[in-house]
């Protein structure tokens, strides 16, 4: 068995909506700039919750219905934790109250692409875990390391987690992961880093020439391993970063719009959430069906890039 079976999703989202007529009040921008540019509408902002928080809410929906007894590996991709240790898996065990268990816990960052890579790396130790399940999470709170004043930024991302249980099953299961060291095209700095700018930053242009290559590569390439082609794909589900990235690969893909999910105009960028809440969240919206193939593209900073075909289960 070197497939996947997918058990439960489960998503969340903070209360606070920030839309885009607050962002006009707050830096010089426009609903009209932001909506033509990026598809983003709104995005939702924690203020008293924490990346873990966020990460355990969406890993408690997921976990609702399953044996927790059967739960062996919690992996949380994320670029925002709330500690450098431990790691925010650890501490969604202990909300979980998975303590007295044998799990094996870490986090996961590649930027936007970790909820892919995330879930290649429990595929793989899955195949040592027998009949146990894994609990992968995707959790940001991306707005504390965002720079409230900087147009440049602030309208794209936003807070959220979802998070997927998985075991070894038949399911397809196809990944491709790549990645090219580069500090410059997307970074936020450590904490404790002297400088006195702590905010993450973006080279856009340089960052969407990047995802309209990239993408289209990653989707290709599992597409190949599995034997299949995008007429057998139910939907991909694009890291949801920019409308026009998304659409620029349909176009390139000569796809069309319905075959890609997309939430981004409610939540905004999330990055490593995004995936996994747009999973999430077509699963209440009860359009996947048992078979359905689905393939998840990340891209983000590191620069990283991957995806993964996976089969509805
Ligand atoms: N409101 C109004 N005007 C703005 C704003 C704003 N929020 N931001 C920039 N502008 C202005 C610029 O100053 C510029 O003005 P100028 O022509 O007078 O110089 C003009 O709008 C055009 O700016 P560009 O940067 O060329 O705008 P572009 O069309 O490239 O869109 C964007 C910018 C949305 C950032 C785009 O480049 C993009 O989406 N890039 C990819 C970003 C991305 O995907 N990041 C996620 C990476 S994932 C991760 O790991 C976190």
């Amino acid at each position: 068995m070197n497939g996947l079976k997918i058990l439960s999703t489960g998503y969340y989202a903070p209360q606070q909506v920030l839309d885009n007529f607050n962002l006009e009040k707050m830096v010089e921008t426009s609903d009209e700039w932001i909506v033509s540019r990026t598809g983003i509408k709104k995005r939702h902002i924690a203020k008293e919750e924490s990346c873990v928080d966020l990460g355990y809410q969406a890993a408690l929906k997921a976990i609702k219905n399953i044996d927790k007894s059967k739960i062996g590996l919690i992996i949380c991709a994320t670029m925002t934790p709330d500690y450098f240790t431990p790691s925010n898996a650890c501490l969604i065990q202990e909300k979980l109250g998975l303590n007295d268990q044998e799990v094996m816990c870490f986090d996961l960052n590649a930027a936007c692409s970790g909820f892919v890579y995330a879930l290649t790396v429990a595929q793989a130790l899955l195949q040592n875990l027998g009949d146990k399940y894994a609990l992968v999470i995707g959790s940001e709170k991306i707005s504390k390391m965002i720079d409230f004043n900087d147009r440049n930024t602030c309208v794209l991302f936003g807070d959220g987690a979802g998070a997927l249980v998985i075991s070894n099953g038949e399911g397809i299961f196809a990944s491709y992961s790549n990645s090219a060291g580069n500090l410059d095209a997307l970074k936020a700095p450590a904490i404790n880093e002297v400088s006195e700018n702590h905010f993450l930053t973006m080279a856009g242009q340089e960052v969407f020439k990047f995802a309209v290559k990239v993408i289209p590569e990653s989707i290709n390439a599992v597409l190949k391993k599995s034997n299949l082609t995008l007429d057998d794909v139910a939907y991909v589900v694009c890291h949801q970063a920019n409308y026009r990235i998304i659409k620029n690969v349909y176009k390139k893909l000569k796809s069309s719009e319905d075959k890609f999910y997309m939430n981004l105009q409610e939540y905004g960028n999330t990055s490593a959430a995004s995936i996994p809440l747009a999973l999430a969240e077509m699963d209440e919206k009860q359009m996947l069906k048992p078979g359905d193939k689905i393939i998840c593209v990340g891209f983000g900073g590191g620069l990283t890039w991957g995806a993964t075909l996976i089969e509805w289960s």
